[in-house]
């Protein structure tokens, strides 16, 4: 069946686009468009003609998959011309989500209008791209540089009533599109409007709000390439003529498209997508019916674990030990509610009806019709059992049972059941009711249409998931206390502080491991690792923590950590005599140490990991560890996630450095994985 079909009504001609799932604009979409378009523009009796699409929304963009293949013609940039030399009032009619080249293809009509509940967006600086047929370009020329510049550098899309006040759309409604879009294009014709190209627009700007843009943006986007070619582009339509700006957004765009940033931010689109695609699983398995949710642990894990469900509109019950600790939980609630909506995130109304939800609980026979149940209490195996012993008694069959845990075994937790199918790790990352990944981790015995439930839960409270298996840490906190090993070694073989931390930063990480275990509270590793025996750590690298929390020094919660933060952010001098003495009390000779050992042992450390995890089967794909890293830690999106990073490195020279600090490190970490090497020889 063709993508594009055409239907003449009277005298308006109405082309549809029909390319699931998305309607992409693939070559078979564009040759198609050209084709109907040139056809239509010679039918005399063709007086206008409506660009609308079937299925679940309008063109959502160029299709991505294309991108870094050779180009095929008609390219989207051919296609526009086109559209640009149409004589005839040409009508976009858009439901669903116009993006990036699709809300090109809108622009470059003549009239626009729009369901209500429609959006359009230029997302491309998602994928280290700026728009490339025409949107920086047109999108000033339609609404003004400074909105354009919100719009093209953000990537986000704005809603169909905000379209309206901006003067993309001519015209929204809810009903029938088509109807109301057959009616609109009478209207033109009865009353003789004119073709009203956007490309014939002008705009203008002054030099300084685009400097303004770019200071205030600098540390938003940090270290992406793409942000700051849209500023440009959108700054070359105030000072070029239409066409000349067209050939410099090409320009840009064409760098970009072969840049590793955008490679690297593509592959995370498509890893993030596939990371739901779980072998076994799929559309069809029978998932669980998920009402109504408990939290038991009011913490603040507990808390923004509880947000996730009330803001997805679902019944949630936190339980508590007391009615104090209940009533202490749910002022924490209150409070993070309270700061969304003073930070104007949410309404008051909002924030009312999810409180409304909202139930707390200091006993277990509450929980009786429960579906899910998430366990969010201390990292102890042994109070966990006793947890998910009494769910295991009150639950009703096919009830859910799922812990938080960040490092346990699970499968021992679900031995404490008489359902080890029904139990399962559902993994949320700080602050739980903001960070977007979901560790999904499977046991042994979990059943699949758990798995499957957890998936569309995810999806239902705007999570990512990644699949996991049971391990210590999982997926994510096992890399992570890999890297953490060398951080903490590094500084008792001589780095500082400071300068560990600068480099992962400068490296693209949100913030170095010892600003993070500030933030996070170092406390919370140590007490992890007293339940570990020192065969499982390196009891040296992370001897200053210990030393530290015995001093009181437990990170921002104490005002003292690695860094004091009693006059702005500066070294403790404490942590770094403490670095001293551990390195004299294990014999670590100090040296000077260079910028890019750090960077290679840290993110070496992740990779190594990776490929273990890999090859033991932990995580079902490779490119589910970049999600995982990239979502869960904020490993630079525009590095694509450490194997993939590891990927464009060359897996030879990562595997030979790997090899040379096995050789002066020892083996017992950085042995490296036999994954590894296979992959390293196949390269
Ligand atoms: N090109 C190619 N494939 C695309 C695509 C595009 N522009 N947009 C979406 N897809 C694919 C996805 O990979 C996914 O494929 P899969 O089912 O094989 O995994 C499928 O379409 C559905 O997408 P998904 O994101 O799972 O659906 P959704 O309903 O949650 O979201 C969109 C729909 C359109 C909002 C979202 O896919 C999106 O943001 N797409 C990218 C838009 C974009 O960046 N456009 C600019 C390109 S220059």
């Amino acid at each position: 069946m063709s993508v594009i079909s055409t239907e003449i009504n009277e005298n308006i001609a109405i082309v549809t686009v029909d390319n699931p799932p998305v309607n992409a604009l693939s070559h078979a979409v564009r040759n198609g468009l050209c084709d109907a378009l040139k056809d239509v523009s010679d039918k005399e009796d063709v007086q206008a003609i409506i660009i609308i699409c079937a299925g679940r929304t309008f063109c959502a963009g160029a299709d991505i998959s294309e991108f870094g293949k050779p180009p095929l013609t008609p390219t989207l940039p051919d296609l526009m011309d086109i559209m640009d030399g149409v004589s005839k009032p040409l009508v976009a009619a858009m439901h669903g989500t116009a993006l990036g080249g699709g809300f090109e293809v809108a622009m470059c009509c003549h009239y626009r209008i729009m369901d209500i509940n429609g959006k359009v967006g230029l997302p491309e600086v998602n994928l280290g791209l700026i728009p490339g047929a025409g949107g920086t370009q047109r999108l000033p020329r339609l609404i003004g540089p400074e909105a354009a510049l919100d719009m093209i550098c953000s990537g986000k899309p704005i809603t169909a009533k905000s379209a309206m006040d901006l003067g993309i759309a001519d015209h929204v409604r809810e009903g029938n599109l088509l109807e109301t879009a057959i009616d609109f294009t009478r209207n033109l014709l009865k009353d003789k409007k004119p073709v009203r190209r956007v490309s014939d627009l002008t705009c203008d700007a002054d030099n300084e709000i685009f400097e303004a843009y770019k200071t205030k943006s600098e540390r938003k986007f940090r270290g992406f390439l793409a942000p700051f070619a849209a500023i440009e582009a959108v700054k070359a339509s105030t000072e070029l003529c239409f066409k000349d700006g067209i050939k410099f957004e090409r320009e840009k765009f064409k760098e970009l498209v072969s840049s590793s940033q955008s490679k690297a931010q593509r592959h995370l689109f498509f890893a993030e997508r596939a990371a739901a695609k779980v072998p076994g699983i799929d559309k069809n398995t029978a998932s669980r019916d998920i009402e109504n949710v408990a939290v038991i642990g009011g913490g603040i894990m507990g808390c923004g674990i509880a947000i996730n469900f009330l803001n997805a509109g679902m019944p949630v019950t936190l339980l508590e030990i007391s009615a104090e600790a209940g009533a202490s939980a749910k002022q924490k609630i209150e409070d993070i509610y309270n700061s969304s909506v003073a930070k104007g995130r949410i309404s008051e109304e909002q924030m009312a009806r999810a409180i409304d939800l909202l139930t707390i609980s200091d006993c277990y026979d509450d929980l009786s019709a429960t579906d899910l149940v998430i366990e969010a209490v201390y990292e102890d195996m042994d109070i966990k059992k006793q947890v998910f012993e009494k769910l295991d008694q009150i639950l009703k069959p096919d009830a859910i049972l799922a812990t938080n845990t960040s490092f346990l075994d699970i499968d021992e937790i679900a031995t404490a059941t008489n359902r080890k199918g029904d139990v399962i790790g559902l993994h949320f990352f700080s602050p739980a009711h903001i960070m977007p990944l979901l560790e999904i981790i499977r046991t042994g015995n979990t059943e699949g249409d758990v798995i499957a439930t957890a998936f569309a839960l995810a999806r239902k409270i705007k999570k990512t998931a990644v699949l996991s298996g049971v391990c210590y840490g999982f997926i994510a906190n096992r890399m992570s206390s890999c890297y953490g090993r060398e951080a903490g070694l590094l500084l008792m073989e001589g780095a500082t502080i400071e300068q560990v931390d600068r480099v992962m930063y400068d490296f693209g990480m949100p913030m170095g491991m010892f600003s993070m275990l500030d933030m996070a509270g170092i406390d919370i590793g140590v007490m992890a690792r007293e339940n570990l025996s020192t065969d499982a750590y390196d009891e040296r690298a992370f001897s200053v923590h210990a030393a530290l929390v015995a001093e009181g020094h437990k990170g921002q919660k104490t005002g003292t950590g690695f860094y004091r933060y009693d006059d702005g952010k500066k070294p403790n001098p404490r942590a770094e005599e403490l670095a001293l003495e551990m390195a004299k009390k294990y014999s670590i000779t100090r040296r000077e140490i260079s910028d890019r050992e750090i960077e290679d042992r840290c993110v070496l450390a992740l990779v190594n990991e990776g490929y273990k995890i890999l090859e033991e089967g932990i995580a079902m794909k490779e490119s589910d560890i970049d999600v995982v890293y990239a979502l869960g830690f904020g490993f630079p999106r525009y590095k694509g996630g450490p194997m993939h990073y590891a990927r464009h490195l060359g897996l030879k020279k990562c595997l030979k450095k790997i090899e040379e600090f096995a050789e002066k490190h020892g083996e017992r970490w950085w042995s490296p994985s036999s994954l590894l090497i296979k992959l390293a020889k196949e390269e």
